[in-house]
């Protein structure tokens, strides 16, 4: 059975991924940037008799990660499967984010996961196979007004993977991204009348856009679909064998999947490898020889 590590493991997605590799019978590695909120966790493994390890981990503090994974490996021999699922949202229009909460949304939902991957992936190397599954998002194939930042931060975490697939695949190593509707988690805190972030700029021109759209997200948020779908599907992908790049989390993002996407995962991996002249490097080949692309 697998050694999954997963980050944000204290609510949401994240929660719900520990208990399904749990019942899955993987050991998992639930990180959480504060162990003092582990009770969810801790009381549904508890109810269920599953074993989940607890082990701090704040994806803002890159200078841990080494650490954590030479610690993880020493304790339970490898990492198998790392879920790159913390993350952060500050709705609001982009001329009203200040500059620390754009670098914030931006260190915690992109350089978080692309560094603690760079710091798993020689154990994964060693190993010759290992999967990275990254909490995308729809925000991360389409932009919409009123989410600049967490936009910015998924196109990017989509970018950069799809890349780095290209990189790994020859050690076995893959790379999924999973993009996910809208659900009811606490990255959308609990609000009553007042939908607009706390001290959201009265004299905003985008204030209007901004309640308006928030109005819309919460009026959703009561239909929304079940998180626990999400751990299951990160089950799902583990088990997959890395050909598919993107995974819908359910029937709208599989909708917005098909609009943006006119190329499935293979056509579009041959299509890339092919115009970059790299498909010797993901089939384990030699260099050609004069170092020109073919
Ligand atoms: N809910 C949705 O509709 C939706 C849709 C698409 C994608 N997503 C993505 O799904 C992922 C999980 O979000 P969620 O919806 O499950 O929301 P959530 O319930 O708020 O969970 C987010 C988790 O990330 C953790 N986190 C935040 N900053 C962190 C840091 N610096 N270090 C470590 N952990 C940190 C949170 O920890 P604390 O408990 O300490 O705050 C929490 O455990 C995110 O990447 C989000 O962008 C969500």
């Amino acid at each position: 059975m697998a050694v999954v590590v997963i980050t944000g493991s204290s609510s949401g997605f994240g929660l719900q991924a520990a208990l399904a590799f749990a019942r899955n019978g993987d050991t998992v590695v639930a990180t959480m940037r504060d162990t003092s909120r582990s009770a969810a966790l801790r009381d549904a493994a508890q109810s269920e008799e599953l074993a989940v390890h607890i082990v701090s981990l704040d994806v803002t503090d890159p200078g841990s990660f080494s650490q954590f994974a030479a610690g993880t490996v020493a304790e339970f021999g490898a990492i198998d499967v790392l879920v790159n699922n913390a993350g952060i949202l500050h709705p609001g229009a982009f001329e009203d984010l200040t500059e620390s909460r754009f670098r914030q949304v931006m260190e915690t939902n992109f350089f978080g996961p692309m560094l603690l991957s760079k710091a798993v992936l020689p154990q994964m190397r060693a190993q010759g196979s290992g999967h990275i599954i990254m909490m995308s998002s729809l925000s991360g194939i389409a932009g919409l007004p009123g989410d600049v930042a967490y936009t910015g931060s998924k196109f990017a975490l989509e970018g950069a993977s799809e890349a780095l697939r290209h990189e790994v695949d020859r050690w076995n190593i893959r790379l999924s991204l999973i993009q996910a509707g809208m659900y009811s988690t606490q990255i959308f805190p609990d609000k009553d009348e007042d939908v607009l972030p706390e001290g959201y700029p009265e004299d905003s021109p985008y204030r209007i856009l901004v309640e308006t759209k928030l109005r819309g997200i919460y009026e959703s948020l009561k239909g929304a679909f079940d998180p626990a779908e999400v751990g299951s599907l990160m089950v799902e992908i583990a088990a997959s064998d890395g050909s598919q790049l993107r995974w819908p989390a359910d029937a709208v993002a599989a909708t917005v999947l098909q609009k943006m996407f006119a190329q499935d995962d293979a056509e579009r991996d041959a299509f890339l490898r092919g115009v970059s002249g790299t498909e010797w490097w993901s089939e384990g080949g030699e260099a050609p020889a004069d170092g020109a692309a073919e």
